[in-house]
């Protein structure tokens, strides 16, 4: 799972003028530079792999613990995309700061940039989410205190957390799912006259931990877990192609439970698949001490290139996996090739790029709901709309960019936020309020927080044709109610506290308390994120055409225990443009009608 980098300026500034003319840096902000000497690079001349994880597990725990005050340790990396090597001589900055904490546990976003000294040229080597957990203390789980975002990059960064944490509790029971159904469908491995034998790529090696290799409270640091594993990874890759390979990608995993110093570490690779131009290395890390049976630490998947002279991938050997296992890891490593693609398309383009409507499979559930539900996420951190109109109580907000227009239309109704999540959820009771809401069929209900509907319209002209949706709408509760709640009643203690104070003190303690009030923006709102997908059960039909929502929804704020606001989402596909900017009076009125009638329904319903 990658993040969006949005600004790379942003992001190695760590100094951001505000609006106040007030300099602001993020207090869990650390920054590692390091020159890239012979001693951290391979035989080519490029800084290992390992190394760089060791500098960026180091940079990151030192910010986690910036913000706990306490002792962290490594859980679990996210995926991570290397996108240019490092040579000798140039500089790493290596930039990590703290993007959420739930309870224990908090998201630490990685940016690393190569520099170039005689040029001053500076580019992005990787970008990588990993969650550090403070470490338990006699009194049991540590709870952390909140992270407080300052900026509109903080705030995203703080609101998209919250989705990848839930996609990464998830992953491995998923992964697992989707392996075992896809590889039971691809069938018997083939056979390839010239292929390697897997056997000669297998490594095996052990490792002693030592006071260097930990922290001061004696744990290994995951960076240097990571580090071992690529070594040996890097050996098994190379057996393969009989050169030098390249990492390119770690999959996202998680260590499962503790090393200390003492314990010998026994790192095993192989070669699991090879694809025209990567292979896939799987590594088990497991711990011992003296006699006590093996502790699995740690599996990871690397993907390698082997590059030529003009840095292009070369074109590599086959595999022969050995049977039983070597031909279920074969094919497994088939299926997470797949997945990773599907990810990298899903998750990586900008919704201005994705086309419209992207097939939807078991497969790619986890990260179209992922896609769908940051969308609109990515939506509610924008803070440039236009207010356009204003009708009973309806307000009708746009904004342009990129040649793309967004709507947003807020309202409060009196009805409890929970409730009105339920009631607009179900979008088979939408036609209780929308006109445009013909028809409604749940075709398949994907999860829990997953629907995939048909929604028919009718149509807009005499005699035309109506049109038709695949939707998938993705659900989501406010991340911890626990933590809602406590913000909640901090915030209403804040605004009364800056009511009283208005009267009594100078302006400038004013702008302090000001800041503390944004503490309302740490609430995770209620969600409905919609966005058209294919079905090949659903192609389109003659009666109807097929219309496609790129990006739409709901967010539920929780105002106080009665009053909610509800702000829905709309980005319009660039087809439909030209007709909406000519007719910005005519939608005006359209939605105040419709969000009227939807604010009547949901205090009928407000009882259930
Ligand atoms: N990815 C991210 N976070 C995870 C996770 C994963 N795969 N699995 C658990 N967590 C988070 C939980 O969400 C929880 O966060 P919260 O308190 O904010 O809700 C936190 O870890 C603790 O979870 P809990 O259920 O209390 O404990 P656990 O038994 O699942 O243990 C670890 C989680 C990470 C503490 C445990 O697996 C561990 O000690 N791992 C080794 C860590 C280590 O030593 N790393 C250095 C190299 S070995
Ligand atoms: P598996 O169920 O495939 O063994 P593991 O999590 O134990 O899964 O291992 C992860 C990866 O580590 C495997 O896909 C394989 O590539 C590698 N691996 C596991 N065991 C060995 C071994 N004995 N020798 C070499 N490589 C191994």
């Amino acid at each position: 799972m990658t993040s969006n980098v949005k600004d790379l300026d942003t992001m190695l500034d760590p100094l951001i003028i505000q609006e106040s003319g007030e300099v602001y840096r993020n207090p869990t902000q650390v920054q590692m530079s390091q020159i890239v000497l012979p001693c951290h690079a391979n035989h080519c001349g490029e800084l290992s792999a390992g190394q760089l994880l060791k500098w960026m597990d180091s940079t990151a725990c030192l910010s986690a613990e910036r913000h706990s005050g306490v002792s962290c340790v490594t859980a679990s990396v996210d995926d991570i995309h290397f996108e240019h090597t490092i040579g000798v001589g140039k500089v790493v900055n290596i930039t990590a700061k703290v993007n959420r904490a739930f309870t224990s546990s908090m998201e630490v976003g990685i940016l690393v940039t190569c520099e170039d000294l005689y040029t001053a040229r500076q580019w992005k080597v990787c970008h990588a989410c990993a969650t550090f957990v403070a470490r338990r203390t006699g009194a049991g789980k540590v709870q952390l205190k909140q992270v407080i975002p300052h900026t509109q990059m903080e705030q995203m960064e703080y609101s998209l957390a919250a989705e990848r944490r839930r996609m990464r509790l998830i992953h491995a029971e998923i992964i697992t799912d989707i392996l075992s159904s896809s590889t039971a469908q691809l069938g018997e491995c083939q056979e390839y006259e010239d292929a390697v034998r897997a056997e000669r790529t297998r490594v095996e090696s052990v490792e002693l931990v030592l006071p260097p290799h930990a922290n001061h409270q004696v744990s290994t640091f995951g960076g240097q877990i990571m580090a071992w594993m690529e070594n040996v990874a890097t050996i098994a890759a190379s057996r393969l192609c009989n050169a030098h390979p390249t990492l390119r990608t770690i999959e996202m995993f998680h260590f499962r439970g503790p090393s200390h110093i003492g314990d010998r570490l026994v790192l095993k690779a192989i070669v699991n698949n090879a694809f025209k131009h990567s292979m896939e290395v799987g590594v088990c890390a497991e711990a011992y001490q003296g006699g006590e049976p093996l502790r699995h630490i740690n599996s990871a998947f690397m993907t390698f290139e082997v590059l030529d002279s003009d840095r292009k991938p070369r074109t590599l050997p086959r595999l022969r996996p050995e049977p039983v296992d070597g031909k279920r890891r074969y094919q497994e490593a088939i299926a997470r090739k797949k997945i990773r693609l599907d990810r990298k398309y899903i998750t990586s383009c900008k919704q201005t790029e994705v086309p419209v409507s992207v097939p939807w499979d078991p497969s790619n559930q986890m990260y179209l709901s992922y896609n769908n539900v940051s969308a609109l996420k990515l939506m509610d951190t924008r803070n440039n709309w236009v207010l356009t109109s204003e009708k009973n109580k309806v307000r009708l907000y746009t904004l342009e960019e990129d040649h793309m227009l967004f709507f947003k239309v807020e309202m409060n109704v009196s009805v409890p936020a929970e409730q009105t999540f339920h009631l607009l959820s179900d979008l088979r009771r939408r036609k209780e309020w929308d006109r445009h809401y013909e028809e409604c069929e749940v075709i398949n209900q994907a999860d829990e927080d997953d629907t995939l509907y048909r929604i028919a319209t009718p149509s807009v002209t005499k005699g035309g044709k109506g049109q038709d949706f695949i939707l998938l709408a993705s659900r989501r509760k406010p991340c911890d109610s626990r933590c809602v709640v406590s913000i909640l009643a901090i915030s209403v203690l804040v605004k009364l506290f800056t009511g009283l104070m208005l009267y009594f003190l100078p302006t400038s303690f004013l702008g302090s308390i000001m800041t503390l009030s944004s503490l309302g923006s740490l609430r995770d709102p209620y969600l409905i994120a919609l966005r058209s997908v294919t079905l090949p059960t659903h192609p389109p039909t003659d009666d109807y055409s097929r219309g496609e929502v790129l990006c739409a929804g709901f967010t539920i704020w929780e105002e106080s225990s009665t009053i909610t606001k509800i702000t829905y989402y709309n980005q319009a596909t660039p087809g439909v443009l030209p007709y909406i900017s000519t007719d910005i009076v005519g939608l005006s009125s359209a939605f105040s009608s419709s969000f009227s009638a939807c604010s009547q329904f949901l205090e009928a319903n407000k009882y259930g």
